[in-house]
């Protein structure tokens, strides 16, 4: 059934001719054509593409990408990587020999591409170190290191109470517009001069939210050390589907080098819509919500390259935050529970929250990082433990205390104490808080200072609180390394004191 494609092999003769290599040898894997049976929406089948592999990339009708994703004895399904507007049944459907690969290399960075690496942003070709594959097995579990270093995020919600750590897995969930992708913008554009490179993979979305996304990034300075990978929701389901693979092997390149890389996934509820498309196509047999039963394990090896390597493997880490979409607040439907029990920890975000404008809308009570406590600064552990407590505690009385009940003073003022506590935690966009200006704020509302101001002026004592202690800040900042119970902290105590004793009088 096999016959050789001209095409393929004079270009192979070519390629080694431009090499200078002397010896050209005729790849044979590659000369097996076959021929497409049907082709749908995205999905082809072909037959007598001989010895084909899982994953190989194919060439349909010489100009349009392919990738094997069923095979079956009698024929193949190939997922289509490109258009299929002009392919017919009978076409030519070629090997390869190789699976289906993208570039990696510094040339990435500034560049907006698609999951196949090509120019999205009109600025030429990408400059491609190598060449590596899409699938790439994850790092051997002998091959990690614990995480350990912080990933700041700049918000004081997050760094505080679900701090995430270089190499940590954490999912960001919630419904429509409330915030989700913000908090990963302002997380990749705290990463300034942090070294970590930043890699906004948008999957699915319209044209419009990319967009203002990345003018976003570039506005603010980002593209210095990110690149977007961008497949959108009128794109082929098979690049949809391998756009998170795709993006990951590029981050990959940089955490095999030592360096600390993250990776937003915008988002995978998309994703997985798009490989329950594919599967439909292909006829697997629908489970539940219509989900393929391996829906489960396309996530599980996605998030499972991310890490922190030890230091025999250069020590680089690889940190992803994927996004998933809930509908109507159901955090238990099939591929949040499924996401959420892939990750080390979630951060939820609720409507009613965003509607009350408590932005970010971070839920504390349902939101956790299951690993990145250890990664926090010793800075924040001391404000931290007390924090998350009287929140959670507030919460729970807050609610309580509407059924109009009559509280005693102590109730009272654990209220008003709540209260400014999450005035505290309150953030505008794109404003980061440096760890130490982070730290100078929470202990001040945890040891009170604010208390007796009203709520309308917390977010102006905060900027007070921020401007005085500058110089005590950087020394603040400096926890990262020293102890939580160092003098330094009496300094910045001491700071506070006289700062809130000098302001008393006046407003009295
Ligand atoms: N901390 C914040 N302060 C003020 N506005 C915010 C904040 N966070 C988000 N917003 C606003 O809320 C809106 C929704 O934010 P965003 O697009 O990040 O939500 P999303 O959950 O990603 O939405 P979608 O479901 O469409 O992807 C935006 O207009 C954004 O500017
Ligand atoms: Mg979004």
């Amino acid at each position: 059934m096999t016959k050789p494609s001209l095409k393929h092999t004079i270009e192979q003769a070519l390629q080694a001719v431009r090499k200078g290599k002397d010896e050209f040898t005729l790849d044979t894997e590659s000369m097996e054509v076959g021929r497409i049976l049907s082709i749908v929406q995205g999905v082809a089948y072909a037959e007598g593409v001989g010895a084909v592999r899982a994953e190989e990339l194919l060439m349909l009708g010489h100009d349009v990408p392919g990738m094997a994703l069923d095979i079956l004895p009698e024929k193949i399904g190939i997922v289509l990587m490109g258009s299929g507007k002009n392919l017919k049944a009978n076409e030519e459907v070629a090997r390869t020999g190789r699976v289906l690969d993208v570039p990696v290399g510094e040339g990435l960075i500034g560049r907006i591409i698609t999951p196949l690496g090509m120019p999205l942003d009109g600025r030429g070709a990408i400059r491609e170190d190598e060449r590596w594959p899409v699938e790439l097995e994850a790092p051997p579990i002998l091959h990690r290191a614990p995480v350990i270093k912080p990933l700041q995020t700049g918000l004081k919600v997050i760094d505080t109470l679900i701090p995430i750590g270089r190499g940590q897995r954490e999912l960001i969930l919630g419904d429509r517009q409330t915030g989700k992708t913000a908090i990963a913008l302002d997380t990749i554009c705290n990463q300034k001069d942090t070294g970590v490179i930043c890699i906004y993979c948008a999957i699915g979305q319209r044209s419009s939210s990319v967009a203002r996304v990345l003018n976003e990034m570039e506005k603010r300075g980002a593209m210095a050390y990110s690149f977007a990978v961008v497949v959108e929701g009128d794109d082929q389901p098979g690049m949809q589907y391998i756009a998170p693979y795709a993006a990951t092997t590029m981050g990959e390149y940089f955490m095999k080098q030592g360096r600390d890389v993250l990776v937003v996934f915008d988002d995978l509820t998309r994703h997985a819509q798009a490989y329950r498309q594919l599967s439909l196509l292909l006829r697997r047999p629908p489970g539940r919500e219509a989900f393929p039963g391996d829906i489960f394990y396309i996530h599980s090896r996605l998030l499972e390259r991310a890490t922190h390597l030890n230091t025999e493997q250069g020590g680089g880490t690889l940190t992803a935050l994927p996004i998933i979409e809930t509908e109507e607040q159901n955090i238990s439907a099939y591929i949040p529970t499924n996401l959420i029990s892939i990750t080390d920890g979630q951060i939820y975000l609720n409507p009613d929250l965003f509607q009350r404008g408590i932005l970010p809308a971070v839920d504390a009570g349902k939101s956790v990082s299951r690993v990145g406590g250890r990664a926090q600064m010793p800075g924040y552990r001391k404000v931290a433990g007390d924090l998350r407590l009287t929140y959670s505690q507030f919460q729970e009385l807050e609610a309580f205390a509407r059924f109009g009940t009559r509280l005693d003073e102590e109730t009272r003022s654990k209220l008003e104490h709540g209260k400014r506590v999450r005035e505290i935690l309150k953030q505008e966009r794109f404003a980061p808080l440096t760890p130490g200006e982070q730290v100078a704020v929470l202990l001040a509302v945890t040891k009170g200072h604010f208390d007796k101001l009203p709520l309308e002026e917390i977010d102006q004592a905060q900027q007070h609180v921020i401007t005085a202690l500058t110089s005590a800040l950087d020394e603040i900042e400096l926890l990262g390394e020293a102890q939580a119970n160092d003098p330094i902290w009496d300094t910045a105590s001491k700071a506070l004191d006289t700062l809130f004793a000098k302001e008393s009088p006046e407003e009295a």
